[in-house]
């Protein structure tokens, strides 16, 4: 059990994490940060009144602390619409920005058009946790995933082991999920993952795709895994598309929440985490999805795989893909 795990953001994500947390037990104390709902000038004095009183993060957080003693849990939570809640953490999970949204007519934005938007609240983000836990391990869920990593990297500047993003567990459960549902196997069973960035260039890698320790191949055949690794990489998109309100958020809380009790329990579980890399895979200074050994010290070791030439493709593929939108980072940083 940690002392404090401190959230930003108290969005659907948000909600789903506290709960867990308090569930689990995974800390004395959990605090919840959100700024909304936001104070409106342009509204009259009496509205303005209301909005500053009115907080999600403190409205679900009295929620859930009003349930502990009928679950008996006593874990802590508090709440805040500025940074002050986050004081103290040890952990934080970021989930703070919009998430992507299905427009009128069914289509939705790409993870990087979200990019202008969550820039800036990174850099907010990024103010927060200097201010209340400078010292804190952080992961970070908020989208264009590798992106923001990477801002909140260049804001920050922790030691490497201590900042990584959430992706490949998200996106190598949902192939695991497509392979056991296919396969007619206990999703127990399955093993995968899926590497590069958390964009729909990521890789899902076949060469690690087993049932049981048996290569996946000699359960499913080339177009079925063909489809399966498609969908993954969009996987994300269906359920935008689904949803109409918003993007997944059980499924990636539960996949911060696999790297969080590794980190309190140091487990030494490999997860793929986007991870800084220096050399590693052949990049140098980017934030990307890779297997690493995750414990106590956050990070502790990139496990370097040897891919096969098509992975090694659609990794180098998907690599220039978070390159070129951190070039764009780096370009709005500058011009802030
Ligand atoms: C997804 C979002 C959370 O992949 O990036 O569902």
């Amino acid at each position: 059990m940690l002392g404090k795990i401190g959230l930003i953001g108290g969005g659907y994500i948000g909600g789903v994490l506290t709960q867990e947390i308090v569930q689990r037990r995974l800390a004395r104390e959990v605090g919840l940060t959100d700024p909304a709902p936001f104070v409106n000038p342009d509204d009259p004095p009496e509205r303005q009144e209301v909005q500053k009183k009115q907080s999600v993060a403190k409205g679900k957080c009295l929620d859930i602390a009003e349930g502990t003693p009928t679950i008996r849990s006593d874990v802590r939570c508090v709440a805040s619409k500025d940074y002050s809640a986050l004081a103290g953490s040890e952990l934080i999970i970021n989930t703070a920005g919009v998430p992507r949204k299905a427009r009128p007519d069914g289509t939705f934005p790409s993870r990087e058009e979200l990019l202008t938007i969550n820039l800036k609240v990174t850099k907010q983000v990024a103010e927060g946790i200097k201010q209340y836990c400078p010292k804190a391990t952080i992961i970070s869920i908020a989208n264009p995933l590798d992106a923001i990593v990477y801002t909140l990297d260049k804001a920050l500047k922790p030691p490497k082991n201590k900042l990584f993003g959430m992706a490949g567990q998200l996106d190598s459960g949902r192939y695991c999920y497509f392979v056991a549902e296919a396969a007619k196997i206990s999703v127990e069973n399955v093993n995968a993952m899926v590497l590069g960035g958390h964009g729909d260039d990521m890789v899902p890698v076949r060469s690690t795709c087993q049932i049981a320790g048996i290569p996946v191949g000699k359960f499913l055949d080339e177009a079925t895994l063909a489809a399966i690794e498609a969908r993954t990489r969009k996987a994300g998109g269906e359920i935008v598309g689904l949803l109409g309100f918003g993007s997944a958020f059980v499924s990636p809380a539960w996949a911060a929440l696999e790297m969080a009790e590794a980190i309190i329990y140091d487990k030494k579980k490999i997860i793929p985490v986007c991870a800084k890399l220096e050399g590693e895979y052949g990049v140098k200074g980017l934030f990307v999805g890779v297997p690493a050994i995750v414990g106590a010290g956050g990070v502790e070791k990139v496990i370097e795989l040897e891919l096969s030439a098509a992975e090694k493709e659609a990794f180098a593929k998907s690599i220039s893909a978070v390159s070129k939108t951190c070039a764009e980072v780096d370009q709005m940083l500058a011009a802030i």
